[in-house]
């Protein structure tokens, strides 16, 4: 069994380590892909440069994990709405429709086949040992992307979630569907173990929160024990409330934020594996400021099962040198 997916089932502690978006602009060789690559689905749908991609921080690093390079906005993609990075804006989609989720479940994974290509590409050429992550989009996250509800200041129009065309209900359970398909068929292609990013769950009203934030993750992670997939979630910005998903949904395993204090996490995060936390904005400062960030969080939890990673994802003005400091002064840590 592949490291992550033995902490994962909570049966050994050992050290693992992978950072969220470790493969991407950080790195001068995903750059020089990208640079002739102009647009990026197209990119997440080149199965040969994808599983390239993905594979670059292994060999640079020899993290313990890959997690394959694509994107949570291949969903929306896939049912046919129409997703575009726009330089310095990030993504735009075109309005939503409510026939996008009356795709057919071949024409979904047929659109998505290059993805589970690039996984299959990439699990061949992955030392054994180590594992492959896929990754989802939670609903709320989507829908954020899919029904454009944030705007400029990260600020959120619920209104626009009542619409004389759809129940939000409807949306999300619709989408449960599609997602649970899409998780198959990367396990099927190879992938070891998925993680769900909910990464604007803190945008989501307290009173709402159940319905958008712990139900629909509880339904996806009730559908990967069914199916006896590792999974993680990662509900980031919803402060305490942390305890109440931990409770509601049960994942194998979850990622903190680094607004979630380690020692806070360890005594109340139960029965379940803690991952991540240190600010990925640590690895803009000095060697000093990065191993005494770090050493608080390996300190805490060198007794428990734990997965090294970040808060959130690498930045793109992160210095590889510093990314291979932190990887170095955690692998040879034995305090
Ligand atoms: O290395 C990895 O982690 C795997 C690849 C990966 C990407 N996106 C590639 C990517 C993963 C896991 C994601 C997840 C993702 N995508 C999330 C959840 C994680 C998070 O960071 O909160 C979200 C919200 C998205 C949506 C998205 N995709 C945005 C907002 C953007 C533009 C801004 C940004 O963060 O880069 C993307 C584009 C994107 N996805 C890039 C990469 C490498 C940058 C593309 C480029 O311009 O070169």
């Amino acid at each position: 069994m592949s490291n992550l997916k033995t902490i994962l089932s909570g049966k050994i502690s050992c050290k693992s380590i992978w950072f969220m978006r470790q493969a991407g602009r950080y790195l001068p060789e995903f750059k020089k892909i990208r640079s002739s690559n102009s647009d990026f689905i197209k990119l997440c749908l080149n199965s040969n440069l994808s599983s390239e991609i993905t594979l670059q921080p292994i060999k640079r690093f020899n993290l313990d994990s890959a997690i394959i390079f694509s994107d949570i906005l291949m969903v929306p993609y896939a049912l046919g709405q129409e997703v575009k990075f726009i330089k310095n804006h990030g993504p735009r989609l075109n309005n939503f429709d409510i026939k996008y989720l009356k795709n057919t479940k071949e024409k979904f994974s047929k659109n998505l086949a290059p993805v589970y290509k690039a996984i299959d590409i990439t699990r061949k050429n992955l030392d054994k040992k180590k594992s492959l992550i896929s990754f989802i989009g939670a609903p709320w996250t989507l829908l954020v992307y899919m029904l454009n509800i944030k705007d400029v200041e990260g600020k959120i129009n619920l209104s626009l979630l009542n619409n004389k065309n759809f129940k939000v209900n409807d949306v999300i359970l619709e989408l449960v569907n599609y997602l649970c398909i899409h998780i198959k068929n990367q396990i099927n292609a190879g992938a070891d173990v998925v993680q769900i990013f909910d990464s604007w769950a803190g945008l989501i009203p307290h009173n709402e929160i159940e319905k958008f934030c712990y139900l629909p993750n509880a339904k996806i992670v009730e559908f990967c024990k069914k199916e006896k997939i590792s999974n993680i979630c990662f509900p980031k910005g919803i402060k305490d409330k942390y305890k109440k998903f931990n409770e509601f949904v049960k994942p194998d395993g979850i990622n903190i934020d680094p607004e979630i204090d380690p020692k806070w996490a360890k005594e109340k995060l139960k029965n379940v594996v803690l991952q991540g936390g240190l600010d990925p904005k640590i690895l803009l400062k000095t060697e000093d400021e990065i191993i005494k960030a770090a050493t608080k969080y390996i300190q805490t939890f060198k007794d428990i099962p734990y997965v090294f990673n970040l808060g959130h994802g690498i930045l793109p003005q992160t210095d590889p040198v510093k990314v291979e400091t932190l990887i170095k002064f955690y692998r040879n840590f034995d305090g």
